[in-house]
């Protein structure tokens, strides 16, 4: 199955009710909500309290992807406010394991982020405790970057491994797709696709969700 996880990042937060509806009538698979601390990243989003009332308006799963320093201080509260899908950095913490863990624990879906620099092997021992692989195509931080060419052998190197350990795993990409290269990601193997700026920064996001389905539809 391949999803597509619009990311909110570059949405019209004035008119949030608008754009969550229109890519939900489009087809969206989750919504990607980016959590920035200003600390790991130099941005900074939102927290628990607006993941909470966006909770309201959307029942798609909520796959939230954590750029925080210490991220096992705040999942408690990211699974309270309706967090499906938990997302941390492999950079942010001491501990992976420990944290994969206990996402499931407390029943969120847990998934794990490689930074362009960290190489898929550092998954090796921890692989069948993640539910999400997100390799991250960009340095985190902002919207509308370019994909990062070396992601492509990243994916490939991450597919070869949860088919061989834990095929129910997904694969995100997140960072630069779009319409120009959504097919050569689908062929290095990921199935869940992040799209920001290429979804929220045109005229018509449910429209751009769309044009997306109907390349992932050809492939
Ligand atoms: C960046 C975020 C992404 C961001 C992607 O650090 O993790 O989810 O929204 O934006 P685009 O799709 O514009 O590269
Ligand atoms: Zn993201």
């Amino acid at each position: 199955m391949l999803r597509i996880a619009p990311s909110l990042l570059s949405a019209d937060f004035a008119d949030i009710r608008a754009q969550i509806q229109a890519v939900q009538s489009a087809g969206a698979d989750q919504l990607h909500l980016d959590v920035m601390d200003g600390r790991f990243v130099p941005n900074l989003t939102w927290g628990p309290k607006i993941i909470g009332d966006l909770r309201k308006l959307s029942p798609l799963p909520f796959d939230c992807h954590l750029m925080i320093v210490e991220p096992e201080r705040y999942v408690d509260a990211f699974r309270k406010a309706g967090a499906d899908i938990i997302t941390f950095h492999y950079e942010a913490t001491d501990h992976a394991q420990r944290l994969l863990a206990y996402l499931r624990s407390i029943g969120a879906k847990a998934g794990i982020s490689l930074c362009p620099q960290t190489p898929v092997a550092m998954l090796e021992d921890i692989i069948e405790d993640c539910d999400l692989v997100l390799i991250m195509s960009v340095n985190p931080g902002f919207g509308g970057q370019s994909f990062i060419p070396r992601s492509y052998e990243k994916i490939r190197q991450a597919r070869a491994l949860i088919d061989a350990r834990n095929p129910g795993c997904m694969l995100e990409v997140d960072g630069g797709i779009g319409a120009s290269n959504l097919r050569e990601v689908v062929a290095a193997g990921a199935d869940t696709f992040v799209m920001g700026s290429s979804i929220f920064d045109t005229p018509d996001p449910g429209a751009a969700l769309e044009a997306m389905r109907t390349i992932l539809a050809q492939v």
